[in-house]
């Protein structure tokens, strides 16, 4: 069996080794530039790694895997025009590097590139495996709207938050495991037990996301920090910061969200000194785990022997102490 770091290894291979860049130039270079960079490939090895459980030969799932890392960076160069966000991965967005109508438009083309390398697949597994994928992109369409709109309302709750999340990212996670699944025979019970861990693991990354976005170290983490405070998402943090503030702490919060005008690192200093006075680390850090801790509850459940299980266990685990 692979470790995750050989998954990785044959993913970075692979993407390397893709002939991407035709004419023009300046359509095909932003999405080489974005997937050429140093990304954690979560997704793609979930999936490798999922099918590693049931077979050897892995490298005949690196095209899908690759597909959905793919699709995964369209994700991301269009979050960041969304987000107004100017730097990832310690690097230039596509955005802040080329303008935001080259992250339209090489972004839609990264998209059709990601359907490109699913027609790979074999033509038995080809239904189930484009029928997933569709019905996934729909879902964080929907998340990421869901996430917009949150943006400017005032109030939301926990529960609505973790739909959004649920549908941003951890839907995701969730069918790369079940791909890996699929393309590897797997039966429905075990897809349905890939697919919850996953849905469970990637709402547990995206606290951590969050979390990160305040508490991490711009260099290790490759994001600018305070980037969800100075556009008002509406983070686990913040809700928490919200149900747990006094009055005028609430009253406070609100001015600060409805000024138009203001300075990014005095907002940003703001809203940590809050978290920090209100525990909120704490409470979103014991969330995390809780979340990691279930994962192993739909993992243990999956018809396979133990030792099967292992790589894909050391690697939520790096995932649960990652601060990248
Ligand atoms: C960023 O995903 C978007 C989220 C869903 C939080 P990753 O944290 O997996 O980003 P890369 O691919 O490693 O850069
Ligand atoms: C990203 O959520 C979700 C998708 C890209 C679909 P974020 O907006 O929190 O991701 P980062 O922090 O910019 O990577
Ligand atoms: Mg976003
Ligand atoms: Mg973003
Ligand atoms: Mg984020």
């Amino acid at each position: 069996m692979y470790s995750w770091e050989q998954a990785r290894e044959k993913v970075n291979k692979f993407i390397a080794g893709l002939d991407i860049e035709k004419e023009p130039k300046e359509l095909y270079r932003p999405i080489t530039y974005i997937l050429s960079q140093s990304g954690k490939r979560v997704r793609p090895v979930l999936l490798l790694m999922a099918y590693n459980m049931y077979r050897d030969d892995i490298d005949a799932a690196l095209y899908p895997a690759v597909a959905m890392e793919t699709y995964h960076n369209y994700t991301l160069i269009h979050d960041d025009v969304m987000d107004r966000a100017d730097m990832r991965r310690g690097m230039p967005t596509v955005a802040a590097k080329w303008g935001d109508n080259a992250a339209i438009l090489s972004g839609d083309t990264a998209l059709v590139l990601a359907y490109e390398f699913m027609s790979h697949v074999a033509d038995d597994k080809l239904r189930d495996m484009l029928a997933l994928f569709t019905q996934t992109a729909k879902e964080i369409g929907e998340g990421q709207q869901y996430d917009m709109e949150f943006e400017t309302r005032d109030e939301v709750s926990e529960q609505e938050y973790i739909e959004m999340i649920r549908l941003k990212t951890s839907v995701l996670l969730a069918a790369c495991l079940k791909m890996g699944g699929i393309l590897a025979g797997a039966s429905e019970a075990d897809l349905a037990n890939l697919y919850a861990y996953g849905q469970t693991m990637g709402l547990a990354f995206q606290l951590q996301d969050d979390l990160l976005d305040v508490y991490g170290d711009t260099k290790i983490f490759g994001k600018k920090i305070g980037g969800d405070i100075v556009c008002n998402k509406k983070t686990f943090l913040l809700i928490k910061a919200m149900e747990t503030a006094t009055p005028e702490q609430l009253s406070d919060i609100k001015g600060r969200m409805a000024q138009d005008t203001f300075d990014r690192e005095q907002k940003v200093e703001y809203f940590t000194n809050l978290y920090n006075e209100l525990g909120i680390r704490k409470m979103c850090e014991d969330r995390i785990n809780e979340l990691f801790a279930q994962c192993d509850s739909y993992i243990e459940k999956i018809a396979l022997p133990k030792e099967k299980k292992t790589a894909l266990k050391e690697f939520a685990d790096t995932l649960l102490n990652r601060n990248i």
